[in-house]
């Protein structure tokens, strides 16, 4: 085990166990950081209450019953009956080579291994992808890699709107505009623009409406043209898609677009299986599930619409699709859906109506990884000046562009093509850091110059101290492969406190997939990276006093880039040797 607190926290367990028997079921043996040693028991209080027995008299007893000897310098009661621990330098040291020498730089596997799907991306066919879309590919890619990471078997499904009554109205201004001028308008991410051209001539005239309602028709029931039109649509809409994800360096692929679409076989489906269980009603001619406990203001209960009137089926009715289908077929225990804020409610709702119909239960869940709103400057959704979508492999561009001037300005002598493959990997880390670094459930501002800054919570700041490392081994010619077997002497503060965390990878992570928020993982490799720095400062590595003292702080520096990489990877974002 890598993080010191989890490994003491084990042995305290056992000392409650061995002090109070079966009382000790009930309390709680976390072993907290704290402010006063380097780690603190609180559960002694809990556990003296437990056996009716003064709080420092049972303290004093779980110290001479736990084995802290090899892990524990100093192991002592303190205030009302808590117990400070302070690591033995020497074990602290043991931790480092075993992470240093582990595939995964200490992170424990998780127990129980799952088949995970990962709902995420899921942009709409001839639709801009909006920075929704953009965070929800940011973030559930990070998730799909810790997942991975800890041992779980994950499925990416790129959920794409491809299904609906817009159809009809995008496949007549297909028509009109010709099927080659579509494809090039699309192709080039114009998608915007022909969506609104079909908007327009939808509101602007009766004779394309009916076109539009007429077309909706033949594509429901199969009609074998219009289907061709349907496809070339879809497929020109996720070849751009896909030249986003290249840009952005995310795990998609065409292979895990599973659209709306793909459910509708399955619909009748659903509709018959919830009829069986008698849960379908009719609510003005649709076909309607109401699930328990959801009302709206008025008090009335609300339906999920399975069938509308005119026999079309629903959003939702896919949603309970893709539950059947990713439970049933994929055998997948827990479903992950990185889907904006504003669809809290629809979710909760098939969950429901799930749970209700008994395709949902233990230990199969699905979880809501919700999000919030990216905002301007100006603190209104982000736009652009016009008050357009922003296009965006327009603010890809421009982020890649503003990171080459920062490295042009860092590091002058860089050639030409070293420069610009260093700014795609600046500018686009910073895009994707700027936004999982902040927790996913609040709004945050686009902010070029803080996202691109060489200073504070950002990526350029992490990937500069990486490279940093990089070029000290570089400068001493030392390979780094070399110094990883080293037990490192443990003995200024600031190797100690560097030590500390970087232990603290193995429960970082599991603190972030715990919450599936990935800023937990930014702010940890920013302290991380903080306390190498003081390091660093501190602490001379190759002009060290001794030979001895040199390798180990090597040891230290490597397996602190080691793990400022690993993290970023985690985040999807690269690391560059040098900068
Ligand atoms: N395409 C939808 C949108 O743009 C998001 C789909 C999310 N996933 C899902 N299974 N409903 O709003």
């Amino acid at each position: 085990m890598a993080d010191p607190i989890i490994y003491v926290s084990a042995r305290i367990a056992d000392a409650f166990v061995k002090v109070a028997g079966a009382l000790a079921d009930g309390v709680d043996p976390a072993v907290r950081q704290s402010d006063h040693a380097d780690a603190q028991v609180n559960g002694s209080l809990a556990l003296a209450k437990a056996m009716g027995e003064p709080p420092r008299d049972v303290a004093t007893k779980i110290l001479e019953v736990a084995e802290l000897a090899d892990v524990c310098s100093n192991a002592e009661v303190a205030g009302p009956g808590f117990i400070n621990l302070t690591f033995a330098n020497e074990f602290l040291a043991r931790e480092l080579v075993a992470s240093s020498t582990s595939a995964k730089l200490g992170v424990r596997s998780a127990t129980i291994l799952r088949r995970v799907v990962v709902d995420y991306s899921a942009p709409n066919v001839a639709k801009e992808m909006h920075v929704g879309h953009l965070r929800s590919t940011v973030i559930g890619d990070a998730l799909v890699r810790m997942l991975m990471y800890v041992g779980h078997t994950v499925i990416r499904e790129n959920h794409v709107g491809d299904w609906g009554t817009p159809f009809g109205m995008l496949i007549e201004h297909l028509v009109d505009s010709g099927e080659v001028s579509t494809a090039e308008e699309l192709s080039v991410g114009d998608l915007d623009s022909f969506y609104r051209g079909a908007r327009k001539k939808f509101d602007e005239s009766e004779d394309f409406q009916n076109r539009a309602r007429a077309r909706v028709v033949a594509l429901q029931s199969g009609d074998v043209e219009t289907l061709r039109l349907w496809k070339l649509l879809v497929a020109e809409s996720t070849r751009y898609f896909q030249t986003i994800y290249r840009t952005l360096g995310v795990l998609l692929q065409d292979a895990d677009v599973m659209g709306e679409s793909s459910y509708n076989s399955l619909l009748p489906q659903v509709a018959k299986r919830l009829n069986e269980q008698g849960l379908l009603t009719t609510s003005d001619g649709a076909d309607v599930v109401f699930p328990s406990g959801f009302t709206n203001r008025e008090n009335q209960p609300l339906p999920l619409i399975i069938r509308k009137s005119d026999g079309g089926y629903n959003y939702a009715t896919s949603d309970l699709a893709c539950v059947i289908d990713r439970v049933e077929r994929l055998d997948a225990s827990l479903l992950l859906y990185v889907v904006g804020a504003p669809q809290a409610q629809h979710l909760q709702m098939v969950a429901a109506v799930a749970k209700q119909a008994g395709w949902l239960q233990p230990p199969h869940s699905m979880v809501h990884v919700s999000f919030g709103n990216v905002l301007g400057a100006d603190r209104k959704m982000l736009k652009t000046r016009s008050g357009d979508t922003i296009k965006l492999d327009a603010l890809l561009t421009e982020a890649v562009e503003r990171a080459a001037s920062a490295v042009a300005e860092k590091n002058p002598d860089l050639s030409a093509d070293a420069r610009s493959e260093i700014a795609r990997i600046i500018g686009i880390g910073a895009v994707k850091y700027a936004d999982l670094s902040t927790d996913r459930i609040k709004d945050y501002t686009f902010d070029w110059d803080r996202m691109l800054s060489f200073d504070g919570n950002t990526s350029p700041y992490l990937q500069y101290a990486h490279a940093r490392i990089c070029s000290i081994f570089r400068r001493a010619n030392v390979d780094r492969a070399s110094v990883r077997k080293i037990t490192p002497t443990i003995e200024h503060p600031a190797e100690r406190e560097l030590a500390m965390r970087v232990l603290q990878f193995d429960s970082a992570l599991w603190d972030t997939l715990d919450k599936y928020s990935p800023h937990r993982l930014c702010t940890y490799l920013y302290d991380l990276t903080t306390s190498f720095s003081s390091f660093y400062e501190q602490c001379s590595v190759l002009k060290a006093d001794s030979d001895d003292q040199r390798r180990s702080r090597l040891m230290l520096c490597d397996l602190t880039a080691r793990v400022i990489h690993a993290g970023l990877d985690l985040l999807g974002i690269d690391a560059p040797e040098q900068m």
